[in-house]
């Protein structure tokens, strides 16, 4: 069994350790009664803390908590005294005199987890439901696992992530995941516009033309354009040019293989990154990447704090 700490990127997994949250979110979704986890984290106080919003990772991180038998207590950062300027470290100090072992913390701050991880307790844990646009590896864990699911094996598939990539901490983790199980063909597909910095993902090809990406694709990752996080000077695409060019229509999807899975980790802006038709179609694993959220979070928690 691995031993994790904290969990912050996956560039910082083995492909073992990955494989065998895999497994273990697996058997979690394959068991035929519930009941059979609920005490394995009895007794343990895990909080959540969310700096930014969130619906997905906070409901299923919660639902996970609550399956193992662990209590949760959530912070509203915007009734907390946060708003009174506690630090984040001051934060769960306390929490960590309340007995609370795990803390699950979403934030825009890119300063926030590395020296977060030396200054809290021996016995705490730091567990990222997400970082700016750098990082989120509760979700690439569980994109690895919807694919492992549909596709049986990584290497020899071709993955496409398409969309506003330049902020989108989801590419940055799952390229890192993708990477550690030996992924050979990922393509990034955007505009110029949001072209990343490609030294953060050293193992992908860019294509901006839609068109010659997709052939052939396997596994096709479409991205929100994350209004908040562009500058207002930064792009002079409109979303009307980008959907007409970049959306995942289904006359899009035809030029992918055509057993390919549609996949997205929301939340969807549906006409613009994604048709209604491909977003709700036979192909799309949408909803099914939700679910696997819950036994992938359940994993996570269980590995650490077991
Ligand atoms: N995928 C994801 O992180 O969704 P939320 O922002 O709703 O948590």
């Amino acid at each position: 069994m691995i031993q994790l700490k904290n969990l912050l990127y996956l560039k910082d997994l083995r492909k073992d350790e990955i494989n065998q949250l895999l497994d273990l979110s697996d058997h979690y979704l394959n068991s035929k009664s519930s009941h059979e986890f609920e005490n394995l984290l009895k007794n343990q106080s895990i909080a959540s803390l969310f700096f930014e919003p969130s619906t997905r990772t906070s409901a299923s991180f919660q639902v996970a908590a609550k399956r193992l038998g662990a209590e949760t207590i959530i912070i509203d950062e915007k009734k907390s005294s946060a708003t009174k300027g506690e630090t984040v470290l001051d934060t769960i100090r306390n929490l960590e005199a309340m007995g609370v072992r795990a803390f699950i913390i979403r934030t825009g701050d890119k300063d926030l987890f590395r020296p977060l991880i030396n200054d809290v307790g021996p016995d705490t844990h730091i567990i990222s439901a997400g970082e700016s646009s750098i990082s989120h590896p509760t979700q690439g864990l569980l994109d690895l696992l919807t694919i492992r699911q549909a596709k049986g094996a990584f290497e020899d598939l071709k993955v496409i992530i398409m969309g506003d990539i330049s902020h989108s901490r989801v590419a940055r983790s799952l390229v890192e995941g993708l990477d550690i199980m030996n992924t050979r063909n990922i393509t990034l597909i955007s505009p110029e516009e949001f072209k990343p910095e490609m030294s953060f993902f050293p193992s992908a090809s860019y294509e901006e033309d839609p068109n010659k990406g997709l052939s052939d694709a396997d596994v096709i990752v479409t991205l929100r354009v994350q209004k908040e996080r562009i500058e207002s000077s930064e792009s002079n695409l409109s979303l009307e040019q980008y959907s007409d060019e970049y959306q995942l229509s289904e006359d899009k999807l035809e030029l992918c293989k055509p057993d390919a899975i549609v996949m997205h980790p929301g939340p969807i802006n549906r006409g613009i990154e994604i048709s209604d038709r491909v977003a709700d179609g036979k192909q799309s694993v949408i909803l099914k990447q939700v679910e696997n959220g819950v036994a992938m979070r359940m994993a996570v928690l269980t590995q650490i704090l077991n």
